[in-house]
């Protein structure tokens, strides 16, 4: 699971259906299965996480995984140690799955290239975050029922975003229409090769779309000054109820964390009946138990899923 690029609507498909199956599992008052007893997996996390990295373990830690958990800040990175030799030192150990989360865009890929172990992408800089979008997607089937002809409005720092690159590839497998709202800096060169509308007037984002998914600006990636100050940004692209008032309809509000509070999106819009944040986290634990098994299933013949 490198990325969403180059799945096919049917592979999407089936982690959709599948997750559906794990959500009823995780919803059991006995919350475990035994489908990936024996297999062991690695979470190496090169980049702070707090839902991506905690909803993996507990996706591998309720198919009955053995899970070892790496964190780069505290290892032997710090004393000069390459990326390869690194993840081959995790794969001597007998480690099945490899879950990597890195700052440099192709990471996972390179490392599929050079390991003999199934790779999940859990973000790589700002390439792609494809459970992210597979979780989105889920989320919006689920809220409105379909994702077939739904507008989503991706609002935010498009260029720095892994999350809106995922999403644009797997919403439009999906059938979904899909614009990118932002200021010109925060929207990448090559969008006009990606399908999607491009508005830079968040009211009429948010007048066209049925689910606007808010992005923070992603400082820590940022090398230049792409806008004169947050305030001006929050000023000009910040999500906020009065905005949300002035609609004649009701759109559905996501966000993939961490918010910014108050930068991209008042409290007062995230914290309302309007948001699925929390949905998002929810599903996502379903979705990556649904990714797990069916990479897993191709490893060995597992249980079957009961
Ligand atoms: N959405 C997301 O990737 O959040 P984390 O950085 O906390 O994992």
């Amino acid at each position: 699971m490198l990325g969403i690029k180059n799945l096919q609507p049917t592979d999407i498909a089936l982690i959709l259906e599948t997750a559906d199956r794990f959500k009823e599992v995780i919803n059991r008052p006995i919350k475990k299965v035994p489908s990936l007893r024996d297999i062991t997996i690695a979470n190496v996390f090169f980049e702070n996480s707090t839902r991506t990295r905690l909803s993996f373990e507990l996706a591998e830690r309720r198919l009955s995984a053995d899970v070892l958990n790496f964190a780069a800040a505290q290892s032997s990175v710090k004393k000069g140690e390459t990326l390869l030799d690194t993840v081959n030192n995790i794969l001597a150990m007998k480690v099945d799955m490899i879950v990597i989360r890195h700052a440099s865009p192709g990471v996972p890929h390179f490392l599929s290239q050079r390991i003999n172990a199934a790779i999940v992408n859990a973000g790589d800089g700002t390439h792609e975050h494809p459970t992210q979008a597979l979780l989105d997607a889920y989320s919006i089937k689920e809220k409105l029922g379909r994702i077939q002809g739904v507008k989503v409005a991706i609002i935010g720092d498009i260029s720095h975003s892994r999350v809106a690159l995922s999403n644009i590839y797997a919403l439009q497998k999906l059938g979904a229409e899909v614009m990118v709202c932002g200021p010109k800096t925060l929207l990448p060169k090559h969008i006009d090769t990606l399908g999607v509308k491009v508005e830079t007037d968040v009211r009429k984002a948010l007048a066209w779309c049925d689910v606007a998914n808010v992005l923070r600006i992603q400082l820590e990636r940022q090398q230049g000054k792409y806008f004169p100050s947050l305030r001006e940004y929050t000023l000009y692209f910040g999500i906020n109820k009065a905005l949300l008032d002035e609609l004649d309809k009701e759109i559905v509000i996501m966000h993939p964390g961490p918010i910014n509070r108050g930068i991209e999106l008042s409290s007062d819009v995230a914290d309302s009946h309007h948001s699925i944040i929390l949905q998002q986290v929810e599903n996502g634990v379903a979705v990556r138990m649904a990714v797990l098994y069916l990479l897993a299933e191709k490893l060995n013949p597992l249980q079957k899923l009961s």
